[in-house]
């Protein structure tokens, strides 16, 4: 729950709690559940006994009662059943109105080994039925929240006057350079270069950002929302092989404030819209906080199980202490340049702590963005890459060489933000979470 003494997730929206699905197929009339009206709508049956039951249709349940000696006695859970009644005024407190029922018509049957029944199912259990999990309670809400962000997420550079784009999945450079993307390969290609369906070896895209960096010398302001893969073999909570990734990437832009200030404005205008059980968002500034002096508070601290050393990464347990100790999201700006990508922008200061230009945005010890100014000077960025030992970027040093404006931009990792939102593993507010070990369909 986000209020403003803390600025924390809000309560888990309850993913695998449920006990049936709640999403189908809706008759015409359906939609308008109004004492009075006539209605067929469509639906799954929830209960396998009684004289009445509860019916799961797109977003909300209704609850039918049986009339003249009607039974749904014989239907198993998970019938997907079409009921012809009359809307009337409920006695219950919870719904407005429940479904006098004429006619329960059967649509299609449901055998009686069906996995997802009337009572708790964990998360866990849930994952192994990827296929039916969505007729679980938390999975509908689940896609319904991603769909809403997703247009919220589209409101949001509409109106910053951002040009939304379309940038290749198929590329053949490994964007983060850490060796963690999967090889595109023909079924019919063999070993050799020729054979070679592109005559060269291709990746599915890490990330975006470079062909993102190539665009914005046209248009000055792209985004883009787009799947990203990585080859990580993590097993955490917060990885997956193949994730969403929200990209945005701006000319003239020349100092890393900036672009914390854009990530803090998307992420407060999707919280402030969503349809989320928020208190409230505190109206203050997230905290920012420069790597150098997040060391040397962590340092301060007695007991981590990773060493807290000037230029090494932030390990999990680091970052989540620094979202407790800021009571909520903290951007942390200014790595060493050891620990970031090659194509950060340098602050030109000593080498033995040389800092670039970026920034995490952390909230309840999650990354949930990065971001960066680019090297935009040709002399540095070419150093850069010769220090990284990567010499096939030849177009991306060329945009260095005609009127290159400074520019930098970030990605925000949308199935994080979602799990941030909703709790839980991140495998839990994905459809069909891909990750090491686990393709299931
Ligand atoms: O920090 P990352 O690796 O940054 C980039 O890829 C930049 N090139 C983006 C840019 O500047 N345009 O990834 C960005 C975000 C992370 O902060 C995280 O939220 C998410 O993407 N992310 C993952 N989410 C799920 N599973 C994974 N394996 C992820 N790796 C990164
Ligand atoms: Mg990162």
């Amino acid at each position: 729950m986000i209020d403003a003494a803390s600025d924390r997730r809000p309560a888990p929206a309850g993913i695998g709690r449920g006990r049936a699905r709640q999403c189908a197929w809706l008759g015409a009339d359906g939609a308008q559940a109004q004492a009075g009206g006539v209605c067929e709508p469509g639906g799954w049956h929830e209960q396998g006994a009684g004289a009445g039951g509860a019916l799961h249709h797109p977003g909300k349940d209704v609850s039918v009662c049986m009339e003249r000696g009607i039974s749904c006695k014989s239907l198993a859970t998970g019938t997907c059943v079409r009921v012809d009644g009359t809307w009337r005024g409920s006695p219950g407190r919870e719904q407005a109105a429940e479904l006098a029922a004429d006619r329960v018509s059967v649509l299609g049957a449901c055998a009686s080994e069906y996995a997802v029944q009337k009572k708790y199912h964990t998360p866990e259990f849930l994952r192994t039925i990827p296929h039916l999990r969505i007729a679980s309670r938390g999975m509908p809400r689940v896609l319904q929240l991603r769909s809403q962000l997703t247009r919220l997420v589209q409101e949001f550079f509409t109106q910053e006057e951002f040009c939304q784009v379309q940038a290749p999945v198929i590329t053949p450079s490994d964007c983060e350079g850490a060796g963690e993307a999967f090889g595109v390969t023909s079924t019919q290609e063999g070993a050799s270069s020729k054979e070679l369906f592109f005559g060269r070896p291709a990746y599915l895209t890490v990330s975006t950002q470079l062909h993102l960096e190539a665009l914005a010398q046209g248009v000055a302001r792209v985004w883009t929302m787009s799947p990203a893969f990585r080859a990580e073999k993590s097993q955490t909570n917060r990885h997956l092989a193949e994730f969403t990734m929200v990209e945005a990437e701006a000319a003239f832009v020349e100092d890393v404030e900036e672009l914390m200030d854009l990530v803090e404005r998307l992420v407060r205008y999707v919280l402030s819209k969503a349809d989320l059980p928020l208190a409230h968002i505190s109206e203050h500034r997230w905290p920012r906080v420069s790597y150098t002096d997040a060391v040397d508070m962590l340092a301060a601290e007695p007991a981590w199980t990773q060493p807290v050393v000037w230029g090494k990464a932030l390990a999990s347990e680091h970052e989540q202490w620094l979202c407790k100790r800021f009571n909520g999201p903290v951007f942390i700006f200014n790595y060493p340049r050891a620990c970031k990508p090659f194509y950060m922008k340098s602050n030109d200061n000593a080498p033995e702590r040389e800092t670039v230009a970026c920034f995490d945005f952390l909230a309840d010890g999650l990354e949930l963005a990065g971001g960066s100014l680019r090297e935009h000077r040709h002399e540095q960025l070419c150093a850069s890459l010769e220090a990284h030992g990567i010499q096939q970027l030849g177009w991306y040093v060329d945009l260095r060489r005609f009127g290159c404006p400074p520019h930098g931009g970030f990605g925000l990792g949308f199935d994080r933000l979602v799990q941030w939102l909703v709790g839980g593993h991140i495998k839990d507010v994905v459809p069909f979470p891909r990750s090491h070990n686990s393709l299931s369909l």
